[in-house]
């Protein structure tokens, strides 16, 4: 029997690598039935899919065009904001999309995040004085990258678990292929509610910008009338949804790998001050087990890929997790080791919507991990089972019990 994934597998779930071997071995692409579309699993073809302007980035359009009316009717709202995305839009409008974008998300903007960053780090970290054990993603990799982007969308902090609340429907939604009975009616419900939130911040700071990227992008639109009402709206929401669970789970996957990898951990702490050290251990963690684990594509025509031929319409799965360890472009790929001197990854995607993203989330992750570090000498999983997501887009894990070393009413502090 031809080989195929079975992505809702309890053993893919846990760890896809061995299949997405399989697969690199199998084809350049392959028809996966389970899947409904076509797999590419090695780094070359990967990255050359990403590129190609015959597939496009619109997997929307064919989602809700195949609901049934009364499904679609329900889902309206969130039709129309998401087919606004410029993650799911092809050029002309990506290209204008991205250019303001772009304004928001400046190197300079982005570092001057970094002493703000590191302030949530460390009260992430206060807060864990006097615990033993915590779950580290529930306690810190999940509430960061939300107290990040509402600082870089200027939203009050006070609003964070709403707006945390609302990405998490969203994501249930556009993420994951588990049926849940009221997926579609919560995450409706979450696209309105965003809608309305961000209507007001975009006409409460047209009338009074701040030095958020959200009256960057406001004045950018505004300056050559390049935005609509709603694509503005869509594009706060784009941003606020698109960094939250892929920068948790490279949070949580990478001090997974760390404490699974000892010697890698020791290396780790004794090089802690240097940043371009800790910077290149991102980069491994974001190849080794990174939060990409796939990305899909629509051809936009008939198209023959070194002999296999796609038809028009035909689904693409670029499954990034597997372009990672891809040993025709890596050296012992499988080995966890953060003194690489290049670690060739695609967990920020390729080409025209390469993550725009990549350099806060990169930051945060180096932050974090030099403050974790720095302040929490002793680390150590708590033995148990580990439960992944069900998740084809991104991969992370629900829970991640670990010791930090303090006993009961000591300090959490080196
Ligand atoms: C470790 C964390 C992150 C990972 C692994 C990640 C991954 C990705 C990937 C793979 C894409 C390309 C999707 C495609 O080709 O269809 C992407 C696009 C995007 N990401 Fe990220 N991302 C991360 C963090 C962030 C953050 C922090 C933000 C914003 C605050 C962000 C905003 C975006 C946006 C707006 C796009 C669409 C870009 C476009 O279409 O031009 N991401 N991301």
């Amino acid at each position: 029997m031809a080989f195929d994934f079975e992505p809702r597998s309890a053993a893919f779930i846990a760890d896809p690598y061995p299949a997405l071997a399989q697969a690199r071995a199998a084809a350049a692409l392959f028809h996966s039935k389970a899947l409904g579309g076509w797999v590419a699993a090695g780094f070359a073809d990967c990255k050359a899919l990403l590129k190609d302007p015959r597939l496009s980035a619109d997997r929307m359009t064919p989602f809700f065009g195949h609901l049934a009316p009364s499904a679609r009717d329900a889902v309206a709202t969130l039709e129309a904001m998401m087919k606004r995305w410029a993650v799911f839009v092809d050029p002309p409008v990506h290209t204008r999309l991205r250019g303001l974008m772009n304004k928001a998300f400046s190197p300079r903007a982005i570092e001057s995040l970094a002493p703000a960053i590191q302030a949530r780090v460390d009260a992430l970290i206060d807060g864990f004085e006097g615990r033993a054990q915590i779950d580290f993603i529930r306690e810190f990799a999940y509430p960061l990258p939300a107290c990040v982007i509402a600082d870089l969308l200027g939203v009050p902090i006070a609003d964070v678990d709403l707006l945390k609340r609302w990405s998490d429907d969203l994501g249930a939604f556009v993420l994951t292929a588990r049926a849940s009975p009221d997926k579609y009616v919560r995450a409706e419900a979450a696209a309105k509610e965003m809608q309305s939130y961000f209507d007001a911040l975009v006409t409460a700071r047209r009338a009074k910008p701040g030095t958020d990227a959200a009256s960057w992008l406001i004045e950018a639109a505004d300056a050559i009338a390049a935005m609509d009402g709603p694509e503005l709206t869509a594009t706060c929401v784009l941003l606020l949804f698109a960094g939250h669970e892929t920068t948790t789970h490279l949070l949580g996957n990478g001090l997974w790998a760390l404490l699974a990898h000892p010697a890698e951990l020791a290396r780790l702490r004794a090089r802690i001050g240097d940043d371009a050290f800790v910077a290149g251990a991102v980069e491994e963690m974001l190849r080794w087990d990174g939060p990409s684990l796939a990305q899909v594509r629509i051809a936009r025509e008939d198209i023959d890929w070194n002999g296999t031929k796609l038809q028009r319409g035909a689904r693409v799965f670029l499954m990034l997790a597997g372009a990672a360890r891809d040993p025709s472009n890596c050296e012992a790929p499988d080995r966890f080791d953060l003194s690489r001197a290049e670690t060739p990854h695609l967990a920020f995607g390729y080409g025209i919507h390469f993550c725009i993203g990549a350099p806060l989330a990169r930051l945060e992750a180096r932050i974090a991990f030099q403050r974790l570090l720095a302040r929490l000498p002793h680390l150590a999983l708590v033995p148990g089972p580990l439960e992944w997501s069900d998740n084809l887009v991104v991969r992370g894990l629900h829970r991640l019990e670990i010791e930090i070393g303090v006993a009961a009413g000591g300090r959490a502090h080196a």
